[in-house]
C-alpha cells in the first residue's frame, strides 16, 4: 500500500481555536479520509504549538505556570478536533519530551555543521507573531502579519544561514512545480522574499524562558518556528543519529496543509532547515485561504468569533463540516455568518440531499415494501443519470488531486440534483397507478437508490456520519463507487437527515444564548 503522510499546522495554545482554525483540521480530515478510501496507507498528524513569549505572558496573566496553561488549552483544542469527527492518527504537542530532545539535537547538528552561528540581533519584534522584522518590512510602521505594534529589541542570538540554501531552494521550486499550491502563493514567495535575497534567520531567544533550551548554551531558547516546524519529523521518529523505520517509511510528507499566513515558514524556512539536515523536502505545501466572518477577520476584540463547538450545538457536526468544506474556495477567502450557514443547510443539505433520500426511500417502502431489485426496464431518459453516477468517481478524484475540495462536493451535489430532476421527469407517482408500469417503476426507484448509494460513498470523506446514516437507511453493504446492476435493496424506515431550519427562530435562539 502506498503511504500518504498529511499534516496540519500545529495550533497555538494561546487560546481556544475559532472556526477558522478549525477549518484546517476538517479540511485535512476530508483529504485523509478520501485517501484512505482510495486505498492509501494514510498517516494524519495534527497537534499544538506550545512554546513562546506570548504563552509565557498569558500564563502569567492568569497566574498559572506556562505548562498548566498549555495543558488546559491543548486539551480544549483536542476536544474540538474530536467534536468535528476528525480522524487524525496522532495529536502531537511541542512540550512532549521526545520532541524537545530531538529539537535540541537538531539545533546542535546544524550548529556543528556550521549552519548556525552566534551573532547579535537588532530589530523590530512583534510579540504575538514571535517574529523580528526590519524597518522596510513593516506596513505603516506595524507588524506586516498581524498589524499590531512592534517593539525595538536587541539580543545576542544564534542565526541560521538561510542565505546558504537560497539557490538550492529556487532549484527545488523550479524542478517541483507542485511544491507550492496555489500557484499564486509561490509567486508571492519568489517576489517578496527570495528575489530580494534571503536574510539569515534569528533562531534563538534570550528575552524569555518558555521554550526549548539550547542544550550547549541554555540561556537561549530555540526560536518557536524551528521548534514548531520540526514537529513534522520529530514525532514520526526522526533522530539525527538514527532515524526510525517509521520515519523512513513516512518521510517526506506528502502534504503539509497550512493557512496562507504561514506559507512563508513552510516553503522557505522549513525546506532550508531540511536541507541543512540532509533530508528530503516535503512533496507539497498547500496554503489554504481563510475563513472570514462576513468581510472581517474573526477576532476577540471585534466580538465576532465563532467557535466550532457552539456551531455544532446549534447545527450538528456534518452541517458545519459541509459549510466550511464547501464554502471556502481553493484560493480565495471564504466567509461565514449564521445567516449564510442556515441558508446553505436549508438549500443543500435539507432540500437537495435530505429530501432526495427521504423521498426515494419512502417510495421504495410504499411501492415495494423496501424490496427493490433492478428490473432493467431502462429508458433513454435514464442515460444522463446513469452516466453521471458512473463518472462521479473520476471527477471527484480529479478535483481532490488538485485540492479543490468545494468543487469535489459540487460534483456530488450535481448528481443529487440530477436525481431530484429524474424524479420529476419519471413521475413515479403516475407510474405507480398503472399495474403495467410496476416494473418500470422498480427500475426508476432502483436507479435512484443507486444514485444515492454512490453519492453517499463519495460523501463519506466530507460528511462521515451522514454517509453512514444513508448507508444504514439503504441497508446495503455495497461500497463500490460505480452503478451496480445487481444490488438487492431492502430499505428501512427513513429518518430525516437534515431538518429545515426556521431561520428567524434559530437566529433568535442563538442571540438569547449569547
Ligand atoms: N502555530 C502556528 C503554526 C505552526 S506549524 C509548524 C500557527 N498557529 S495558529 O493557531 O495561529 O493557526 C493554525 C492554523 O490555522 C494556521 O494554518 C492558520 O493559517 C490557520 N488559520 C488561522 N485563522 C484562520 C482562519 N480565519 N481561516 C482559516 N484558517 C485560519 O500559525
Amino acid at each position: 500500500m502506498e503511504k500518504y503522510y498529511i499534516t496540519t499546522a500545529i495550533a497555538y495554545t494561546s487560546g481556544k481555536p475559532h472556526i477558522g482554525n478549525t477549518y484546517e483540521i476538517v479540511l485535512a480530515d476530508a483529504i485523509a479520509r478520501f485517501k484512505r478510501q482510495k486505498g492509501y496507507d494514510v498517516y494524519f498528524q495534527t497537534g499544538t504549538d506550545e512554546h513562546g513569549e506570548k504563552i509565557e505572558l498569558k500564563a502569567k496573566e492568569k497566574g498559572v505556570t506556562p505548562k498548566e496553561f498549555v495543558d488546559e488549552v491543548a486539551q480544549d483544542i483536542k476536544r474540538i478536533w474530536n467534536i468535528m469527527n476528525t480522524s487524525y492518527d496522532k495529536f502531537v504537542r511541542t512540550t512532549d519530551p521526545i520532541h524537545e530532545r530531538q529539537v535540541q539535537k537538531i539545533f546542535k547538528k546544524m550548529y556543528d555543521k556550521g549552519d548556525i552561528y552566534l551573532g547579535k540581533y537588532e530589530g523590530l519584534y512583534c510579540t504575538p507573531c514571535e517574529s523580528f522584522f526590519t524597518e522596510s518590512q513593516l506596513v505603516d510602521g506595524k507588524c506586516p502579519d498581524c498589524g499590531r505594534e512592534v517593539k525595538k529589541a536587541s539580543e545576542e542570538a544564534y542565526f541560521f544561514k538561510l542565505s546558504k540554501y537560497q539557490d538550492r531552494l529556487v532549484e527545488y521550486y523550479n524542478t517541483h512545480p507542485d511544491f507550492i499550491k496555489p500557484e499564486s502563493r509561490k509567486n508571492e514567495m519568489i517576489n517578496n522574499f527570495i528575489k530580494p535575497g534571503l536574510q539569515d534567520l534569528c533562531i534563538s531567544r534570550t528575552s524569555f524562558t518558555w521554550g526549548i533550551p539550547v542544550d550547549f548554551d541554555p540561556k537561549h531558547v530555540v526560536y518557536v518556528w524551528l521548534d514548531a516546524l520540526t514537529n513534522y519529523i520529530t514525532n514520526i521518529g526522526y533522530d539525527v543519529d538514527n532515524p526510525s523505520p517509521e520515519f523512513k517509511k513516512l518521510w517526506p510528507a506528502d502534504l503539509h496543509l497550512v493557512g496562507k499566513d504561514i506559507i512563508r515558514f513552510h516553503t522557505i524556512y522549513w525546506p532550508c532547515f531540511l536541507m541543512s539536515l540532509d533530508i528530503p523536502l516535503p512533496k507539497q505545501v498547500f496554503g489554504h485561504p481563510w475563513l472570514l466572518f462576513g468581510n472581517d477577520k474573526m477576532s476577540k476584540s471585534k466580538g465576532n468569533i465563532m467557535y466550532a463547538d457552539d456551531l455544532v450545538n446549534y447545527f450538528g457536526v456534518d452541517a458545519v463540516r459541509y459549510y466550511v468544506l464547501h464554502e471556502i474556495p481553493y484560493a480565495n477567502d471564504g466567509t461565514i455568518t449564521y445567516d449564510t450557514l442556515i441558508d446553505k443547510i436549508n438549500s443543500d443539505l435539507a432540500n437537495i440531499l435530505g429530501n432526495l433520500v427521504n423521498r426515494t426511500i419512502s417510495m421504495a417502502n410504499k411501492y415495494f415494501d423496501g424490496k427493490v431489485i433492478n428490473t432493467k426496464l431502462t429508458e433513454s431518459l435514464d442515460k444522463d443519470l446513469l452516466d453521471s453516477i458512473d463518472s462521479l468517481e473520476g471527477k471527484i478524484e480529479d478535483r481532490m488531486d488538485r485540492l479543490e475540495i468545494g468543487a469535489a462536493i459540487d460534483e456530488i451535489f450535481e448528481v443529487l440534483r440530477k436525481s431530484n430532476k429524474y424524479i420529476d421527469d419519471t413521475t413515479p407517482w403516475v407510474l405507480s397507478k398503472d399495474e403495467n408500469s410496476k416494473d418500470r417503476l422498480k427500475t426508476v426507484i432502483y436507479n435512484l437508490l443507486e444514485a444515492i448509494r454512490v453519492c453517499s460513498i463519495s460523501l463519506e470523506p466530507f460528511l462521515p456520519s451522514t454517509a453512514e446514516e444513508i448507508k444504514r437507511q439503504l441497508n446495503t453493504s455495497d461500497i463500490s463507487p460505480k452503478y451496480n446492476q445487481e444490488n438487492i435493496y431492502n430499505t428501512i424506515t427513513p429518518m430525516p437527515l437534515f431538518v429545515r431550519i426556521d431561520k428567524d427562530a434559530k437566529l433568535k435562539g442563538i442571540e438569547n444564548k449569547g
